[in-house]
């Protein structure tokens, strides 16, 4: 969060906002989108933005005019992405149940592949292509069987996962490409996992991984022209401000010395990645109001006004994020004090953080809950009938605060 946030004229700006609400960084954002665009033409890798991660269109809209691709995982997705500036032919379509109407969706519109997860999958792609009268480009994902180092809800890349085609079906998907006549095959895909922090080993392995199986495919007569990496880069939850913008630097000379060596041309394969979280998440706060302080036996609580509802990270994954009292750090610091600090909603894991010291909070004060821009607003609902969060955006003049809403 840029500390500039605490100067009491921009405090001001936020206090008459009801909360809870998304605010997002986009001078952060912008500085990240600069720093993956210009690894993208030193390496000679293309980026697909994963639209999972966050679909705010000030985010879709720059990002499209800077020349990404988009990742997406439903109808509704591609569409999205069009709608705000991807050229189809950058636009990948993943996912393990596409719907018939979504794939015609993504045929109709001509994208750059639909990412296959199952040989079933294909067998109905083929046939929709043919009812159609087109040919459908694809890559097929593969599952690599590389433990990701991550949570196990968000490791997809272990055989026991419903992501990819394993290993035992590799023959069967040699002979079903070669029966596909309305399917041009492209190349491969994997995707291991999100919130990879050991990324030397975790993607370099992936790259061995890659090019043994685009070899054992080539080696059966199939060309394969590009390779997609997926995304996965993790973010610094616990001290976001020491690193707004992830390491891209790393992972991007991991898959470049992992796949090429290094060079920027690569002769044998296009690669293509597709981060999520690495652009959005620390380019968001959920920003919420302590509505009571609540003396428990041997606790102190702090409920706020966002819950699970608008953030559902903590619940679902048990992730941590920092929070901080705006409020407080702009014009009353003083002590500190011990609290949990929990949402409103029915339901014991409504939980922000357990036994965390900060400076002693009163009701009315603003909370920021630091680096939800990834897998926030996205994923909230409107469970117990709460109204849904909407987003802020916030730029900057100098050191005052500019917000659209
Ligand atoms: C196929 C695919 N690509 C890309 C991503 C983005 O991953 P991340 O947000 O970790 O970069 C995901 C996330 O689940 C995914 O499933």
């Amino acid at each position: 969060m840029d500390r500039k946030l605490l100067k009491p004229s921009n405090i001001n700006k936020l206090k008459d906002i009801r909360t809870p609400f998304y605010l997002y960084d986009m001078k952060l954002f912008r500085e990240t989108v600069s720093e993956v665009v210009r690894l993208s033409s030193l390496y000679g890798i293309d980026v697909h933005y994963a639209v999972k991660a966050n679909a705010g269109k000030p985010f879709l809209r720059h990002m499209a005019s800077e020349g990404f691709g988009a990742d997406c995982v439903s109808g509704n997705e591609v569409l999205c992405a069009i709608e705000n500036g991807f050229s189809p032919d950058k636009i990948a379509f993943a996912g393990v149940g596409k719907t018939d109407r979504e794939i015609e969706t993504a045929l109709k519109n001509g994208i750059f592949a639909l990412t296959c997860e199952s040989l079933p999958e294909i067998s109905v792609i083929n046939e929709l292509a043919g009812r159609l009268g087109k040919k459908a480009d694809i890559l097929v994902r593969i599952n690599p069987d590389i433990d990701a180092h991550t949570h196990k809800y968000i490791t997809t890349g272990l055989e026991e996962n419903k992501f990819g085609v394993s290993g035992h079906d590799f023959d069967a998907l040699t002979g079903l490409l070669a029966d596909c006549g309305n399917v041009n095959f492209k190349g491969l895909h994997f995707h291991i996992g999100s919130q990879i922090l050991d990324v030397e080993e975790v993607f370099g392995l992936e790259c061995r991984r890659a090019k043994e199986i685009a070899r054992y495919f080539e080696d059966k007569g199939l060309e394969i022209s590009h390779i997609d990496l997926g995304g996965g880069l993790g973010v610094d939850y616990e001290a976001p401000d020491e690193h707004p913008v992830p390491d891209f630097e790393k992972w991007f000379r991991t898959i470049a010395e992992g796949m090429t060596g290094g060079k920027r041309e690569n002769p044998r394969y296009h690669i293509h990645i597709e981060p999520g979280r690495s652009i959005v998440a620390q380019c968001g706060s959920l920003i919420t109001r302590v509505l009571f302080v609540k003396n428990g036996i041997d606790k102190t609580f702090l409920i706020t006004d966002a819950g699970m509802n608008d953030l559902i990270r903590p619940a679902l994954y048990g992730a941590s994020h920092r929070i901080v009292n705006l409020t407080a750090e702009s014009d009353h610091e003083g002590d500190t004090a011990v609290y949990d600090v929990v949402g409103p909603v029915c339901e014991s894991s409504d939980v922000w953080a357990e036994g965390i010291s900060l400076p002693a909070a009163m009701r009315g004060d603003m909370l920021a809950i630091l680096s939800a821009g990834a897998y926030g607003q996205v994923m909230a609902s409107r469970y117990n009938l709460r109204d849904l969060a909407p987003a802020v955006w916030l730029d900057w003049n100098g050191d005052e605060a500019v917000l659209s809403f």
